[in-house]
């Protein structure tokens, strides 16, 4: 898909479809803004009182006297922000799928937001919009007719929307490569599998590690090694490095869950739904994403490094046991009291490791790691836990500024206290109450002093919130864009 802006009038447009933007209003205003030869296919739906730019209206009319063959008029709402502005773009993404519209304009008449805002946005949800995922079906293409040439006509001046375009198009590919990854089926989408992603990051300016399962058994990862026990195939770590060159930077060290199918071990999960436990791997996919868009812009001021560890976690008879007593990285014993409880398991060892070895400034982890974040803010905010204030408000912020909000959670030696085991340091459940609370106070305990946040993306990382630019179902992309305008805005 290419996405231009145009330096030309919006009346010489000769797309399959123009779409033009429209605010909602009381009179007609919108209408007398438009281009004369547009007006007359607006002004009577809106006289109708059919059309008055309500977000997500769409109005779809064909104009054989104009050089484009379709106008689709599209509501933003009465006071757009940057999210109904993504989500005008998703809304038009979906209108033009089942069309024969390959060549897309898009028009808007009026400063909405600034001109970097509103290219980027609109871009980003046409991006994500039309993200579809087909791989595995019988020649879809034959029908579908897909978007190959995007035409943005802004109101103001072009340089700024087109900034804003490149940044959406990075942004967008990452979210919707961090979606593919997800929509893999386990059988599919191994361990392995995150190793060769990686590796192929390695080509393309970063340096890749990735530690096999004897390199894990050879530094002690005791974490990653016992939620493996119970699979045949085999785990990996696998380690991401972008270095900005600068002597003084700070590094960032980003951690992602690569649960690639989690059954829950000998604490077996129950059978309904538990197909959905391949999306265990969303964290793991995010950052990986996000390294994509690291590769890709080579940020000035900021070195950052992902930790992906990954496994299955499945019953057999090595898996590990309730009860079983395993030692993490960094010297921790581990009482397991619930198999299913392995998220934090595997994420302990790569916290551990990653700060040692890199003494990052920050330390971030996306996971699926438990149910209870539903039961707590549903699907439309992720968790978000942390030692460290500024950390916290820092990662916030993006995640508004990118459309994929976070709400903090507390931590706190009350927490803590739910995990006193009776034979090891630490059990790895804190019982029913404040779950996702507990989890994160078990991560705490292997990130010492360093600022970090924990990201529980269990809720968001698919069925996230209604949306026009995320797939009702499947996997969201959740938390790559946020990681990319993070990292953008380091410092
Ligand atoms: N991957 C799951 C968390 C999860 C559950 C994500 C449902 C999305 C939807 C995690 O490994 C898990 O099983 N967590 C347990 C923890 C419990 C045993 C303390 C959970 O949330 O039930
Ligand atoms: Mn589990
Ligand atoms: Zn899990």
């Amino acid at each position: 898909m290419k996405i231009s802006v145009a330096k030309k009038e919006l009346s010489s447009c000769k797309a399959h479809c123009l779409a033009i933007v429209i605010r909602q209003a009381e009179t007609s205003d919108e209408v007398a803004q438009l281009p004369a030869e547009l007006q007359d296919y607006l002004t009577a739906a809106w006289q109708a009182g059919d059309f008055n730019g309500k977000a997500g209206q769409t109005l779809l009319v064909y104009a054989p006297k104009l050089a484009c063959q379709r106008l689709l008029f599209v509501g933003l709402g009465p006071e757009a922000g940057r999210d109904e502005v993504r989500q005008a773009g998703g809304t038009i993404a979906k209108a033009v799928a089942g069309l024969k519209v390959s060549q897309l304009a898009i028009g808007w008449q009026e400063e909405i937001l600034p001109g970097l805002d509103m290219g980027e946005c609109l871009a980003e949800g046409v991006f994500l919009g039309a993200y579809t995922f087909t791989k595995y079906k019988a020649a879809p293409e034959k029908e579908r007719v897909e978007l190959k040439k995007i035409t943005l006509y802004p109101a103001g001046e072009n340089s700024s929307c087109r900034k804003g375009v490149r940044l959406a198009q990075v942004a967008a590919r990452a979210a919707n490569l961090a979606r593919d990854m997800a929509n893999e089926p386990g059988n599919r989408w191994t361990p392995e599998e995150f190793a060769l992603a990686g590796r192929s990051l390695g080509q393309k300016g970063l340096t890749c590690k990735v530690l096999t399962k004897r390199e894990l058994q050879r530094l002690k990862m005791g974490g990653i090694l016992g939620v493996n026990q119970g699979s045949s195939e085999p785990p990996c770590l696998v380690v991401l490095e972008y270095n900005c060159g600068a002597a003084k930077a700070d590094t960032l060290l980003l951690v992602g869950k690569g649960l690639t199918f989690d059954a829950g071990g000998i604490s077996l999960k129950p059978a309904a739904g538990m197909e959905d436990m391949k999306y265990d791997m969303c964290g793991g996919a995010a950052v990986m994403a996000a390294m994509t868009a690291v590769a890709e812009e080579q940020p000035k001021g900021v070195n950052v490094v992902a930790l992906v560890p990954a496994t299955e976690n499945l019953p057999s008879s090595s898996a590990l046991k309730p009860g079983d007593v395993i030692t993490a990285y960094n010297g921790t014993t581990i009482e397991v009291i619930n198999t299913d409880a392995e998220g934090r398991l595997i994420l302990a060892d790569a916290l551990a490791y990653g700060i040692e070895k890199f003494k990052p400034t920050a330390v971030i982890d996306l996971a699926t790691l438990t149910g209870a974040v539903i039961v707590g803010l549903g699907h439309h905010r992720c968790g978000l836990l942390s030692n460290d204030d500024e950390l916290a408000q820092k990662v916030a912020a993006a995640g508004e500024q990118s459309g994929e909000p976070c709400w903090r959670l507390p931590l706190g030696k009350e927490y803590s206290k739910q995990l006193e085991s009776q034979v090891a340091d630490l059990k790895n459940i804190g019982g029913k109450a404040a779950g996702t609370i507990t989890a994160a106070a078990f991560l705490q305990e292997f990130v010492g002093a360093t600022p970090w946040v924990h990201l529980d993306i269990a809720g968001t990382a698919w069925g996230f919130t209604e949306k026009s630019y995320v797939p009702a179902k499947g996997p969201s992309g959740f938390g790559a864009r946020l990681l990319v305008e993070l990292i953008r805005g380091w410092r």
